[in-house]
């Protein structure tokens, strides 16, 4: 992190205000092209509200004590702020930080191998029958001690914040048993207390049964109830202290063929939620086992990947209070030819949300960017969703709506300040990084 003195940054005359009831900034930010504020009612963007950003031509924002304090026309707020630093955006387009809802985050090693067998013709699906994905990594992980799995997570948090996202979820699920499941918990509360990158934890104890449990996987589900989950919530509440409060932990499960069957996906669930854990469902990423019903009859934040999802569950899903997250960076990983059907989410009136999906077997990309890229081709969203679905529903989606994903008063001063002058160069352009400064709580990064 950069201390502003050094940035050269200079008082701008301009908006010197000597009024007497001029409102105190610590850092203000001119000069902005296009201010897209994703204003707007506290919730989640569903249906053709996805297409709102509250755009201000020629805007500009007050930052105090890490918060949004005004963000609005230039004009008018240069002559009521006051600041303790002014930051030229020299008529770039400014958007809030990225919010990435679904990230397998703390892992060690990485199946470049995998890789190179899938593209000659295994599937995922058979390599992970044959013991490798997931539980490949898991070996791994097991492996590596606490301090290692940190410093190798900490390099992809690094990454992620140089690409703009300023706040993401990461799941367990390299562990597969309680101490490992623990220690991975336990990474995930030292980078939060480490920063800059807010984490939102989440337990997914239930990725796969691991390789001493092969062919016994209701025996896994029986130790992820009856000793995992209450030990992971014990450590959560030890865990708490590096998190703001009021945070949430989740409980995940990968409910799919060859991990878990919705009967077990339902028992573990509800007894997370009995435990007091929000909830998120791993659905149809390769075969419709009926998760997305179950994710929203038992009202969970968000069902991700909805992939093979059948019309009748989209329809069920758009209708409730679960936020559809689709995962582009797993079908483009995976050279598949399907992507989740967002488009009919929401012309079905849901709320649809954007993430990476950021783990070594499916999808290894830090880029929220490029998710938007491939979200606008193969989903057919517009650029305006996409970056709704990245950002202020991405937020709720980790229940972290009225702290992040726009740019209001009150929200963490949070935001990108991108290499271009308009939002929609975002998608348009790929492959490159579109970031030219990324602000997080107030501090230039
Ligand atoms: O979301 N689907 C389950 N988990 C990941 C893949 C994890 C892995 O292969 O290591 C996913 O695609
Ligand atoms: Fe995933």
């Amino acid at each position: 992190m950069q201390e502003l003195a050094f940035l050269g940054i200079h008082p701008l005359n301009a908006v010197s205000s000597t009024e007497e009831n001029a409102m105190h900034a610590d850092l203000f930010i001119h000069n902005i092209g296009q201010l897209v504020t994703l204003s707007g009612p506290p919730g989640p963007r569903r249906g053709a509200a996805m297409r709102e950003l509250g755009i201000i031509e020629s805007g500009a924002i007050a930052i105090r004590d890490a918060r949004i304090a005004a963000a609005g026309p230039q004009s008018e707020l240069a002559r009521s702020v006051e600041a303790a630093a002014y930051l030229d955006a020299g008529g770039r387009a400014v958007i809030p930080g990225f919010v990435d809802p679904h990230t397998h985050l703390p892992w060690a090693g990485h199946r470049a191998a995998e890789f190179e067998m899938r593209i000659g013709g295994a599937t995922y699906m058979e390599i992970m029958a044959a013991g490798g994905g997931i539980v490949r990594t898991v070996s791994d992980t097991r492996a590596a001690s606490l301090e290692h799995l940190v410093q190798e997570t900490a390099t992809r948090a690094e990454r992620m914040l140089r690409y703009g996202t300023t706040t993401a979820e990461a799941k367990t699920g390299y562990g597969l048993n309680l101490p490992d499941e623990l220690k991975q918990l336990e990474a995930i509360a030292v980078l939060q207390k480490r920063g800059p990158l807010d984490l939102a934890p989440t337990f997914l104890g239930a990725h796969a049964a691991p390789a001493e449990y092969r062919g016994r996987t209701d025996a896994y589900v029986d130790l992820v109830v009856e000793e995992m989950l209450p030990a992971a919530w014990a450590k959560w509440e030890a865990l708490r202290y590096a998190f703001p409060q009021g945070w949430p932990i989740f409980c995940d499960v990968f409910c799919e063929d060859g991990a878990f069957d919705l009967a077990q996906s339902r028992r573990i669930l509800e007894a997370a939620k009995r435990l007091g854990f929000r909830l998120k469902i791993h659905v149809d990423e390769f075969a419709p086992l009926g998760g997305t019903p179950l994710a929203v009859e038992l009202g969970a934040a968000s069902a991700d990947h909805i992939v093979t999802t059948p019309a009748d569950h989209i329809t069920r899903l758009a209708g409730s209070a679960t936020i559809g997250v689709a995962l582009p960076g797993t079908p483009f990983g995976l050279a598949h030819r399907d992507y989740s059907p967002g488009r009919a989410l929401i012309d079905g009136g849901g709320a649809l949300a954007l993430a990476t999906d950021l783990n070594p077997g499916t999808s290894w990309c830090e880029n929220m960017q490029l998710m938007l890229a491939l979200a606008c081709r193969y989903m057919k969203l517009l650029p305006a969703e996409a970056l709704v679905a990245a950002t202020i529903n991405a937020a709720y989606a980790i229940g972290l709506g009225h702290l992040v994903g726009s740019l209001e008063p009150g929200k963490q001063a949070d935001l990108v300040i991108l290499d271009a002058e308009d939002y929609r160069m975002l998608p348009y352009r790929y492959g490159t990084n579109l970031v030219h400064q990324v602000v997080k709580r107030g501090c230039l990064m």
